[in-house]
């Protein structure tokens, strides 16, 4: 730890480079960040000066879509990529539908990990693990995921801009089929991922600045290419849609440009 670094920060973080986790943080507005996330976060909104409002847009569709799922009768959730805790976490979201909801958080980051774990503190339906979405299977049969998620029955898989991480080379379609099967019928799938499509020049220069600052590469992709990997999960009402128009909360939440919140989201149910 270096001077004037938080006693939270777990051993080997190397506070100096930026990464994903601590970045979207400080979008977010919290307090688990450091000077160089502080940097990209800075650079990312001189480029795109919408980015805070997108990160915020982003966490506003994780928690209607995690209380859709919960109204159709869903209490058990594996969120892969999960992030460090900030409001209206997913377990927070679930159990307000019913307390006995339970929740396994993944995620890559240390940080995250650690925060999740001392909010979580105590809790016996809801754990983080440490895991890395390329290695599917290593999330599904951890034994935490194995004590709190059955998945003889339907549950929720949500996958909330965490797969724009993922390269082509770590085949997403093949880890998605992976996930998918290990679901019962009647399960969902909560997606949102970064889209190119209609805002080309701004999502080229925030992929230029954060591929240049981050040691974790962002891949925008095609609509074509998201629909993909909802495999044959049908898609709810409003369909794969541009973050503000997923089942907004009020008309005023909607800009007049919803392409300019460039990341496509959608809940579909398994057959
Ligand atoms: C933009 S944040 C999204 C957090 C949360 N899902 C949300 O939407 O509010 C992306 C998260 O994905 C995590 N992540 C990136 N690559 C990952 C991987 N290969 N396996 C697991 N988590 C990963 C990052 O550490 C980060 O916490």
């Amino acid at each position: 730890m270096t001077a004037g670094e938080s006693d939270w920060v777990p051993p080997g973080v190397d506070t100096r480079r930026a990464n994903i986790a601590r970045v979207y943080d400080y979008l977010l507005g919290g307090s688990h960040n450091f000077l160089a996330d502080q940097d990209v976060g800075r650079a990312l909104a001189a480029v795109e000066p919408a980015v805070r409002a997108i990160a915020r847009a982003n966490r506003a569709f994780l928690g209607r879509a995690v209380r859709f799922v919960s109204d159709a009768g869903i209490r058990q959730f594996l969120d892969i990529g999960s992030g460090i805790p900030t409001g209206d976490n997913v377990h927070e979201v679930a159990q307000r539908a019913d307390r006995g909801s339970r929740v396994v958080y993944a995620d890559i980051d240390p940080v995250a990990i650690a925060h999740s774990r001392t909010i979580l503190a105590g809790r016996q339906n809801a754990a983080i693990i440490k895991a890395d979405l390329r290695e599917p299977e290593k999330i599904l049969h951890h034994a935490d995921t194995r004590r709190l998620i059955d998945f003889g029955r339907p549950a929720g898989l949500l996958l909330v801009s965490v797969l724009h991480y993922i390269a082509d080379a770590d085949n997403p379609r093949g880890i998605m089929a992976t996930l998918r099967d290990a679901l019962a019928p009647g399960s969902y799938l909560v997606l949102c991922h970064g889209t190119a499509e209609g805002q080309p020049t701004v999502v080229k220069a925030v992929g230029k600045v954060f591929n240049r600052n981050v040691a974790t590469q962002s891949h925008a992709r095609s609509r074509a290419e998201i629909m993909r990997l909802f495999g044959d999960f049908e898609l709810v009402d409003p369909g794969l849609v541009h973050l503000p128009l997923w089942r907004p909360d009020s008309p005023a939440d909607v800009p007049s440009d919803p392409s300019t919140f460039w990341c496509l989201a959608g809940v579909a149910r398994k057959p």
